[in-house]
């Protein structure tokens, strides 16, 4: 077996992953055809030149604009069916899987409308491939607190479809502790959390993931290296980073993908995963994503083995399945 055999066999758990985020250009032409929007790009081509982006900002703006074309429970399930015929391309076993309702709600897109859509092709992909996937409900974080909390009160009805609350969106003026109430009222309803902290942010907004929010994850985490007693605490809780080497390239988090701090967050003993984040926007998916980090960082196969066994235990799967994903992993062949 080789190395690009191998990272497809390895078992996978995909845990920071925007379901925006995998529209491709062709299906959004596709979708603004069928929907009758008006896009101001005349073509593919011209759509997928302007993916050059100089911070998170910059891709927010185009990435919402995005959505726009995603009008219907079919443009979701359409959606998200898309994303799991490549994941499942890729070797991913289990995803949990971003969504931004209030993205779709404030175009007056109905809440059930999306989560219907995306759980239809949830359910078809365990059907077809036994590919595990669920969903977490993020808030905007540019958005107020109370329409947070308002769009959690539309998400009640479906809450048996959701796994956890997470938050994206422009990270840098808008701390977690902003949304205290909002996570505090979804863990009460038995709810996971996990949140985007130290993507652009400072540390300090790790820590306010962790001691306000309660989440489970963090979501990116790179600026945590600079911080020693943060790391020495997200090493001791095993809390895992669901890291996104090429989206941080692209958002110019990092300089380069050589400069990564991936592996020595690896090697000083944190919980790391590779993940795509958006995957249509910044040219990869997950199996991209492995790729790319193995060949910048020369990772070994003991190494791209870890971060896979990290994504399953990192997962919200049952015990019983991490064991058995876990002994997969173990039972690869070694490559020579
Ligand atoms: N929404 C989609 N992708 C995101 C990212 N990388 N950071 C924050 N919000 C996002
Ligand atoms: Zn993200």
């Amino acid at each position: 077996m080789d190395i690009d055999a191998y990272l497809r066999a390895l078992p996978k758990a995909e845990l920071h992953l925007h379901i925006e985020g995998t529209l491709e250009p062709e299906l959004l032409f596709a979708m603004a055809q069928r929907n009758g929007v008006k896009l101001r790009y005349p073509s593919v081509e011209s759509l997928r030149a302007a993916y050059e982006f100089t911070d998170l900002q910059s891709f927010l703006d185009i990435y919402y604009e995005g959505a726009g074309v995603l009008r219907t429970e079919r443009d979701f399930h359409d959606l998200a069916w898309a994303y799991l015929e490549r994941a499942h391309a890729d070797g991913v076993r289990h995803a949990e899987v971003f969504f931004d309702p209030q993205t779709h709600t404030s175009r007056r897109v109905p809440i059930e409308a999306v989560i219907r859509g995306l759980t239809a092709a949830f359910r078809e992909a365990e059907k077809a491939w036994g590919l595990t996937a669920r969903l977490i409900l993020c808030f905007l974080r540019h958005l107020s607190e109370e329409e947070a909390l308002e769009t959690f009160d539309q998400a009640r009805p479906y809450l048996d479809h959701v796994s956890a609350v997470g938050l994206d969106s422009s990270e840098r003026g808008h701390p977690p502790v902003k949304f205290r109430r909002a996570f505090a009222k979804a863990r009460a309803e038995g709810l996971k959390a996990v949140a985007h902290a130290g993507e652009e942010g400072p540390a300090e907004y790790v820590w306010q993931a962790l001691d306000e929010l309660k989440v489970s994850r963090i979501d990116h985490g790179v600026r945590c290296a600079e911080d020693p007693a943060l790391m020495d605490r997200l090493r001791r809780e095993e809390t895992p980073l669901t890291m996104c080497p090429l989206s941080n390239v692209k958002l110019r988090v990092v300089e380069t993908i050589e400069r990564h701090n991936l592996k020595s967050l690896l090697h000083a003993g944190l919980r790391v995963t590779v993940n795509s984040d958006d995957p249509a926007y910044f040219g990869g998916y997950v199996l991209d994503n492995f790729r790319a980090a193995r060949a910048a960082l020369d990772l070994q196969p003991a190494e791209l083995a870890q971060l896979a066994r990290n994504s399953i235990e990192a997962s919200f799967l049952p015990d019983a399945d991490k064991r058995r994903l876990c002994s997969e992993i173990d039972g690869l062949p070694s490559l020579a």
